[in-house]
């Protein structure tokens, strides 16, 4: 494959975002939000009122949505089934979903295969791309020359979050948070885990700046 592959994973509130779209834009990359798609699943479960507590149900209807993300890190975009989804798939309804619908083998099966047909394309047709989440570095691209394993504290995670968000507390986005990283690093399908060659990176004490100063470093060094 002639493009670049750089594999960002990490819990919520580690800076994948931020550090994955600057990167993109610094080297002239594509940028994937594998966790939006996730969400936007989520996000159309809910509406079609399937059974959450259900992964029969959930399966069964997993592959109905036509679900579409964009590549611009100057302007991720998600939509289902035509529908711009980039807000509501941010709410609170869907975070407290999102772990129960992703931990579905037939959930993960679906979007892995577009994550990775995406991934194909940006690699053909442009110089590569970054792509987000939970398992890209394990199972969407096992084959990338550049795996981040980006952390942080639980309370620097949810301190960065909290900023982010209107009408709650670091305590209780702490709480929310932890539930979801133990959902997210105990199911069976596809866990959140560092690839035995990722690098980690704590970002607890670090400025935006300068863990992006660092990736691009560690991009660098890592292809020719
Ligand atoms: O990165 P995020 O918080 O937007 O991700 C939302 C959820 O999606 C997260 O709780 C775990 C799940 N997810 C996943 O299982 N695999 C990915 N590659 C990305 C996200």
């Amino acid at each position: 494959m002639a493009g670049l592959v750089v594999a960002m994973d990490g819990p919520s509130g580690s800076g994948k975002s931020s550090v994955s779209r600057a990167v993109a834009r610094e080297l002239g990359l594509r940028y994937l939000d594998t966790g939006a798609m996730y969400r936007a699943m989520t996000w159309w479960m809910l509406r079609q009122g399937v059974d959450l507590d259900d992964p029969e149900a959930i399966a069964a209807r997993s592959g109905e949505p036509e679900i579409t993300s964009g590549t611009d890190p100057d302007a991720p975009a998600i939509a289902v089934d035509g529908e711009d989804v980039a807000g509501p798939i941010r709410g609170p309804e869907v975070t407290a979903a999102v772990s129960a619908v992703s931990a579905v083998p037939e959930v993960r099966r679906r979007l892995v295969a577009q994550q990775q047909a995406i991934m194909d394309e940006s690699c053909r047709d442009g110089a590569g791309i970054v792509i987000e989440g939970r398992d890209i570095g394990l199972v969407v691209a096992p084959q990338a020359p550049v795996k981040i394993f980006l952390t942080a504290s639980a309370e620097a995670r949810a301190r960065r979050r909290t900023a982010e968000l209107t009408g709650t507390t670091v305590e209780a986005q702490q709480a929310a948070m932890a539930r979801r990283d133990t959902l997210d690093s105990t199911r069976a399908a596809s866990p959140l885990a560092k690839a035995d060659d990722a690098v980690e990176l704590d970002t607890t004490a670090l400025s935006l700046e300068e863990v992006i100063s660092e990736v691009l470093r560690l991009t660098k060094e890592r292809t020719p």
